[in-house]
């Protein structure tokens, strides 16, 4: 075991904030401040029509009280499986920190506009990359993706490639967000968070401990 998780606060009622989004911004605050390479990778799980679960990695790109936002091809596999079956799992592993967080809910398309600032950020190749690419689509081989890279830049020679109409983004808000913290002789820590919602839909939390 690692001095961090030894060192690592209880987690119990004392130590989490009773709100789970800002544990979790605390979290991923000390996952980058203790060197963890691209926090912002989460396994991303959907269940697609045949009932299969699928799982891929992206990335988060927006959090606040609503849920966590990632940017994806609205075509995809993963947007067919999110159009028929609106829920999602997300899985972070931060090895350097032995932290797990787990987080489960509905999943809703992000506002068009919302959309368009996040790709008004990213940078050309990029741009250029999701218009050219299929997402998930079988294709014939690298000269395909070459030929429909170079298709774009010549439709694109000289200006900004706007948001693609099958591009965008996605929200998970979470119904449920567990924490996991490595600790010794694999007697790890473990609170979950559940959401309540009162006759007026104001939510709390109920933390729980699991056990490991
Ligand atoms: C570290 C990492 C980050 C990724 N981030 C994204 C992302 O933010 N959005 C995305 O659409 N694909 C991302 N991908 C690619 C996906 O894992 C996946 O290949 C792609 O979205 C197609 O998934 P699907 O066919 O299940 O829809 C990422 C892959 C890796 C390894």
């Amino acid at each position: 075991m690692t001095a961090a998780s030894d060192d690592a606060p209880e987690l119990d009622g004392d130590h989490l904030d009773p709100d789970p989004i800002r544990q979790f911004e605390q979290w991923f605050a000390q996952a980058r401040d203790a060197g963890v390479r691209q926090p912002e990778a989460m396994t991303l799980a959907t269940v697609t029509a045949a009932g299969r679960p699928a799982a891929r990695t992206v990335l988060l790109r927006g959090l606040d009280q609503r849920g966590f936002v990632f940017y994806t091809n609205l075509e995809s596999a993963k947007a067919h499986d999110l159009a028929q079956q609106p829920h999602a799992a997300l899985v972070f592993h931060w090895r350097e920190v032995e932290r797990q967080v787990r987080v489960v809910g509905p999943v809703s398309v992000v506002d068009r506009d919302k959309a368009v600032r996040y790709w008004e950020t990213r940078p050309r190749g990029h741009r250029i990359g999701a218009w050219a690419s299929p997402q998930s689509e079988v294709v014939a081989g690298r000269d395909e993706l070459d030929r429909r890279v170079a298709d774009v830049e010549r439709r694109f020679a000289g200006v900004d490639p706007p948001l693609p109409r099958f591009w965008g983004g996605y929200r998970v808000a979470p119904v449920e967000l567990e924490l996991w913290q490595g600790r010794k002789d694999r007697l790890h820590d473990r609170a979950r968070y559940r959401r309540v919602d009162d006759f007026d839909d104001n939510a709390s939390w109920i933390i729980e401990r699991l056990a490991p």
